[in-house]
């Protein structure tokens, strides 16, 4: 498939710290992006990076093969992690305002329906609550028709069910076939709609792929998890130490019950799963990602 966009060898320094260090990333069209990680890994300052409002001290992007200029500005909707509203207004005159800058808007309804704007477009923007203030920004991000979407952090602090509304609205836009990248520390929400993941520590991106592909090379079986404090002896053959946990990746769960027993491990706390991206990202860094 078509790259949309081609990022190689970004680097960008503030001070002391490597913000982000050698990233190369490039984003088919059409797929949903997810970039995974702790706070500070830098994924903030990649995606403004690629969306043209940071300058890498080294490193280039492409738009379609061609550097970007001045009508990516039009091509690409951008959800910030931290944005001011207008005040003052309601939020139906901030669409009808943002519309006004573009030459070709999406028309109003169209908008109100994607975004599940129709109960609140009288609500003056100071009066929005949270999820609603998320689901008016990514109306604002996609007003213009963009080909690419970057959303930072679109559902940090939102209840449970306020974060699942938002997930149907970012599927709606990718089943347009908009190109959607976006940050998150939430591994259900990367793994209910990124077609791929970037999983990014200290200003690098360790690993790259489809979430089933990236589990699959790193985990066989289920996965059994032991807290530390229940383990006084020797750790079993299968087993070894990530994070706190005694973890063992078992594909036949019988023999591991039996090994654990007899090794007189204290099974209170145990615990069985499929390895998720949350497991994954231990793996990789050795600590949780909402640490
Ligand atoms: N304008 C800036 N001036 C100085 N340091 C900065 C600036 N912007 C980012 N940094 C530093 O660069 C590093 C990466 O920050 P960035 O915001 O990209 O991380 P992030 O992965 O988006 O984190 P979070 O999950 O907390 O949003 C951090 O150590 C941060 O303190
Ligand atoms: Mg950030």
């Amino acid at each position: 498939m078509a790259k949309i966009m081609e990022a190689s060898g970004l680097r960008k320094r503030y001070g002391a710290v490597q913000a982000v260090d050698s990233v190369t990333l490039d984003i088919e069209e059409g797929i949903c992006l997810g970039i995974l990680g702790p706070n500070g890994a830098g994924k903030s300052t990649t995606i403004e990076i690629m969306e043209g409002i940071l300058s890498p001290d080294e490193g280039k992007v492409l738009f379609k093969g061609k550097p970007i200029g001045r009508d990516f500005k039009r091509k690409v909707g951008i959800q910030f992690q931290t944005t001011a509203l207008p005040e003052f207004i309601t939020v139906k005159e901030t669409l009808r305002l943002f519309s006004s800058f573009y030459p070709d808007p999406r028309p109003l309804g169209q908008i109100v329906e994607l975004c599940s704007l129709a109960d609140i477009l009288d609500r003056d923007n100071r009066k929005l609550s949270g999820g609603q203030r998320q689901r008016m920004l990514l109306a604002l991000a996609i007003v213009s028709r963009p080909e690419i979407v970057f959303l930072d952090e679109p559902t940090t602090g939102l209840d449970p069910q306020a974060r699942r509304n938002f997930w149907d609205l970012v599927a709606r836009i990718k089943a347009e076939r908009t190109t959607v990248v976006l940050t998150t520390h939430y591994m259900d929400e990367a793994q209910v709609l990124c077609d791929e993941v970037a999983i990014m520590d200290h200003g690098k991106i360790l690993e790259r792929d489809r979430p089933g592909k990236l589990l699959a090379r790193h985990f066989t079986g289920a996965l059994v998890k032991i807290p530390k404090g229940c383990i006084d002896g020797a750790l079993p053959a299968s087993g070894r130490m990530v994070a706190d946990f005694l973890e063992i990746q078992s594909t036949n769960l019988d023999d591991t019950m039996r090994e654990l027993l007899a090794g007189g491990i204290n099974l209170e706390g145990l615990s069985i799963h499929k390895p998720d991206l949350e497991d994954l990202f231990i793996e990789l860094t050795g600590a949780s990602l909402r640490n």
